[in-house]
């Protein structure tokens, strides 16, 4: 447990103008949320946030309601906001859903995508292949899988999948390193995308089964194993 740190040691104070302050104070607690300068069950408190930008409470009222919507954020009995915690326990339900989720989208989207797609899908492959910083990772790896199920015309599915999307990549952020994703998660990734450009559906859905499982199992097995903090 690191030192307790307040806010605007964190956060960086700004005067926002007042018709963007509910934007840029969701977006700026979000990025410091993603990057793990929020830590998980930090309390976010509405009039400290109003000071520190020099807003009222109003925007940032609404901005915490967008980021409790995204599940970065829980509303805690007596405490407020605070950050919510990593995937934890429910990391197989979590996986489980997103198998049901992602196929689906994955199915609905193949016969819309575009060659642009898949151009943007193979070179997010070779974005993760090429990038060092192991906190950009996820996020790449979101954008790619997001590619991919972006000829679904389901917006709602679409965020119930980015939602799961972020919390995978909030917890690479803090675990990857130790965990060891590898070359075979990138295997997955290229069979995916070559299945997708020959419009072959049960061949896609099959990659994406294999993966999402390796996944499941590597955060399961990371998760039982590691000291607990
Ligand atoms: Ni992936």
């Amino acid at each position: 447990m690191t030192a307790k740190k307040s806010l605007s040691t964190i956060l960086v104070s700004e005067q926002v103008p007042a018709h963007l302050a509910r934007s840029v104070i969701e977006e700026k607690l979000r990025s410091a949320i993603l990057d793990g300068r929020l830590p998980a069950g930090m309390a976010l408190r509405q009039q400290e946030l109003a000071t520190l930008f020099g807003v009222s409470r109003m925007p940032v009222r609404e901005a915490l309601r967008q980021l409790e919507a995204q599940s970065l954020l829980k509303v805690v009995m007596h405490k407020g906001a605070v950050v919510a915690p990593l995937i934890g326990e429910d990391a197989v339900d979590t996986y489980n859903l997103r198998l049901l989720l992602e196929t689906e989208a994955l199915r609905q989207s193949i016969p819309n995508l575009t060659p642009e797609h898949i151009g943007a899908a193979r070179r997010y492959i070779d974005q993760l292949d090429t990038e060092t910083n192991l906190s950009e990772l996820g996020r790449l790896n979101r954008l790619f899988h997001m590619e991919l199920y972006a000829g679904t015309s389901n917006r709602k599915l679409l965020r119930l999948i980015e939602h799961e999307l972020n919390e995978e990549e909030r917890f690479l952020r803090f675990h990857l390193s130790t965990m060891g994703l590898g070359k075979p998660t990138q295997q997955d990734h290229i069979e995916l995308v070559d299945a997708v450009h020959d419009r072959d559906i049960e061949r896609a859905v099959k990659v994406l089964q294999h993966h999402l499982t390796n996944a499941s199992n590597t955060i399961r097995h990371y998760l039982d194993t590691r000291e607990p903090d």
